[in-house]
């Protein structure tokens, strides 16, 4: 899962969260044998949706800062995410199975989501001067 400049939202603090964010997936992509790697695995996790929370708060927070009129459905974006992880955590019966979820997964709900949702935000942000 590439960092691309394409990923970029033009928002500094966003696209460091989104960096990390990155960064963490990636960490658990690479495991390569989730019955041995347990706690690795459980330790990625916990700081996955730590993190995932928090920068969806960071973003929420932009959107209510400068009114962005998508705020509605990009929450509601946020929320299906949020709940996705935490159902692959819950109902996975191994770790094997949990990491062919997040194999499946996380690029789509981390990547598609910076690459067509944030940007989305950005694209409006730069019509209305907000961003260059
Ligand atoms: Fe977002």
């Amino acid at each position: 899962m590439p960092w691309t400049p394409e990923c970029k939202s033009g928002f500094d603090e966003i696209d460091s969260q989104h960096r990390l964010l990155f960064a963490i997936s990636n960490e658990l992509l690479d495991i390569e044998n989730p019955a041995k790697q347990q706690d690795e695995i459980k330790y990625l996790l916990h700081h996955l949706v730590d993190y995932v929370e928090k920068h969806f708060r960071t973003e929420e927070e932009y959107f209510v800062k400068y009114s962005y009129p998508g705020i509605k459905e990009h929450k509601v974006r946020h929320a299906e995410i949020s709940n996705q992880i935490r159902e692959a955590v819950t109902l996975s019966k191994s770790m094997t199975q949990l990491k062919e979820q997040l194999d499946t997964m996380l690029d789509k709900w981390i990547r598609i989501h910076v690459l067509i949702e944030d940007k989305k935000f950005s694209a409006w942000a730069v019509s209305k001067g907000i961003i260059k």
